[in-house]
């Protein structure tokens, strides 16, 4: 309840930093400098080249998950539900459990607002901490990924959606690649943070995932910023250590038993 509540405190106050894992070593590092850290669906995409995240499944979520935990220390750990996983009350939350149970993450994160409220009550009512997500849903995205928020429709739907799933009791809102005055005007509407990804400034944190901003992923997608050339680092570790084993340098005494 403390990592929650810490949460919810840094609205209007201080920006939350959220930040994806697939794995230990990767989450050690992000749990130093994030308030969340997500296992994200997008892992689908990052690690397995699944042409859509709707591939990935239960059991790659939760296995990844496992080894996630094992690297953090401090920070609130959200996994997503994947595809077709919460659909019912019933498999949402015979599915939550699961994840809850088998990773011990500290809450679960859905896609989409009205369409999904009824999931998200029951999962609440039944003590599951949920975090929502709004705009792009990649779940449920159609070809090219485009902003949301451009009409007025749009914006009825965003705003009534995020009221929706702050009154059933979700601690917080993703915004993925929501128009930026809609985003401003849902954050100022709630008493939840909103955290952004495409969707400016005025969300109350941001998230991107952790591989692209490190530039271990190489993505071309516009909210992208590449923070760190990763794979140039690695190929100098990659290069050294081949040239060492083929000028006979490695493994020298200091190395062999
Ligand atoms: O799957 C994911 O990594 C996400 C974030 C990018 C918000 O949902």
């Amino acid at each position: 309840m403390k990592k929650f509540k810490k949460i919810l405190a840094k609205k209007n106050r201080s920006k939350i930093i959220c930040l994806t894992a697939y794995s230990k070593n990767i989450a050690e590092e992000v749990d130093k400098y994030a308030d969340i850290v997500l296992v994200g669906d997008s892992l689908g995409s990052v690690l397995y080249n699944y042409s859509s995240t709707r591939k990935v499944t239960l059991t790659e979520m939760i296995n990844h998950s496992k080894s996630v935990r094992l690297g953090i220390k401090k920070s609130l750990m959200v996994v997503d539900m994947p595809y077709k996983t919460y659909d019912t009350n019933f498999s949402a939350l015979k599915n939550a459990k699961k994840i809850i149970k088998e990773t011990k993450c500290d809450a679960v994160k859905l896609e989409g607002g009205k369409k999904i409220i009824k999931q998200v009550k029951f999962l609440i009512k039944n003590k599951i901490p949920v975090m929502g997500h709004l705009g792009l849903l990649p779940q449920f995205a159609k070809g090219k990924f485009k902003s949301k928020g451009k009409t007025s429709r749009e914006i009825k739907q965003l705003i009534s959606d995020a009221l929706f799933l702050q009154r059933e009791g979700v601690f917080a809102i993703v915004l993925e690649c929501v128009k930026s005055s809609v985003a401003k005007q849902i954050t100022q509407s709630l008493n939840i943070p909103t955290i952004g990804i495409g969707s400016s400034i005025f969300c109350d944190g941001q998230v991107l995932v952790t591989d692209d901003l490190l530039g271990l992923n190489q993505t071309k997608i516009k909210f992208v910023k590449r923070f760190l050339n990763l794979k140039k680092h690695i190929n100098i570790g990659l290069k050294k250590f081949s040239s060492e084993v083929k000028l006979k340098k490695y493994p020298s005494k200091k190395y062999s038993y």
